[in-house]
């Protein structure tokens, strides 16, 4: 094949992305596992064609790029991307590719289980009867409910739509809040603030990076209300984290759902002191079997681009469509 023993850059570990480079014959550099990384990289970089690369190991930016005179391609781990600089990359001739639907209903039913637990208290609940304090003290204190609300979706992409479908099914209105108008049949609403004001749930699903930075912001968390519960499965990036937490702490907003944080794994203290939270630590896609589909679609999208058949899923601002 045109690629034949191709060198490929890892810069974290990932045991099936791995193990099915090697077998389609690939040469993999782990870079992950190099005691010096620097003088590691500098002596791979003229021959390296190809990175897999996952969130979490570091940026994707220009500067590392720039790095390997003759890369082609970077298949990376995960839907969102905003740890690649893909605009650069796709106007160097870099194929970026990413792994879309293969997590859609498994990050739709997290952010599901999220938006229950939170709404429902239950882990607070749990942590109550493991506490002794059902026997002790009586029943668990009644909660908000489901059955009174509007979620107002942010995103309508692909795991938006797993969402929206979850809420139909559970009796809840959406509405939803993006750029464009998707096509669906819920109430669109082009400013994330008029949703806010009509809606008593926020679920953010909406990619990272510079073009949503910030999005639900004080002035969003204000029009959500006092009974307004936020869920965020999307990136940290998205919620102004300070706001929130000064709106949760204030009683602008009721309650808050998090999968997601601007200094993952870093978690701020004061939301692990708070009592009106939930939060989970990024897992999201997190089982096996769609984690292993993940894995095998960054494998996929570098061994069919090395044979000659393009990128399987390449990412919008890539030079080459599928
Ligand atoms: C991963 C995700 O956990 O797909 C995404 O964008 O957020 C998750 O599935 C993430 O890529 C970190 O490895």
């Amino acid at each position: 094949m045109p690629g034949d023993k191709a060198d490929v850059a890892m810069f974290g570990p990932k045991p099936i992305i791995e193990e099915a480079l090697t077998k389609a014959g690939l040469t993999l550099h782990k870079v992950f596992a190099a005691p010096d990384h620097e003088a590691f990289v500098s002596s791979i970089a003229p021959q390296v064609r190809a990175i897999a690369a996952v969130a979490g190991h570091g940026p994707v930016n220009s500067a590392i790029m720039s790095r390997f005179p003759k890369l082609e391609i970077v298949s990376s781990f995960g839907v969102g991307y905003d740890h690649i600089d893909a605009k650069w990359a796709g106007e160097h001739g870099i194929i970026v590719t990413n792994t879309p639907d293969v997590l859609n209903e498994e990050v739709a039913d997290t952010a599901l289980g999220l938006t229950l637990a939170t709404v429902r208290h239950l882990p607070q609940a749990e942590r109550y009867l493991r506490a002794g304090n059902w026997s002790k003290h009586g029943d668990y204190q009644l909660t908000p409910s489901l059955r009174d609300r509007t979620v107002g979706i942010v995103g309508m992409g692909r795991i938006g739509k797993a969402i929206a479908r979850r809420f139909d099914a559970m009796k809840v209105p959406v509405v939803y809040h993006s750029r464009r108008p998707a096509d669906v049949p819920y109430k669109h609403y082009p400013n994330i603030v008029d949703m806010a004001r009509d809606a008593n749930l926020m679920v953010v699903i909406t990619p990272g990076g510079a073009a949503t930075k910030n999005l639900v912001n004080a002035d969003v968390l204000k029009a959500l209300g006092p009974e307004g519960i936020l869920i965020n499965v999307a990136r940290g990036s998205v919620v102004d984290e300070a706001a929130l937490i000064r709106a949760l702490k204030d009683k602008t907003i009721l309650s808050a759902g998090l999968d997601v944080f601007v200094n993952e794994p870093k978690v701020p203290q004061e939301l692990i002191d708070m009592e009106n939270v939930v939060l989970l630590p990024h897992v999201g896609s997190a089982s096996h079997a769609t984690r292993r589909a993940m894995d095998e679609l960054v494998a996929n999208n570098i061994i069919s681009w090395f044979a000659g058949k393009g990128p399987l899923t390449p990412v919008a601002e890539t030079p080459v469509k599928k």
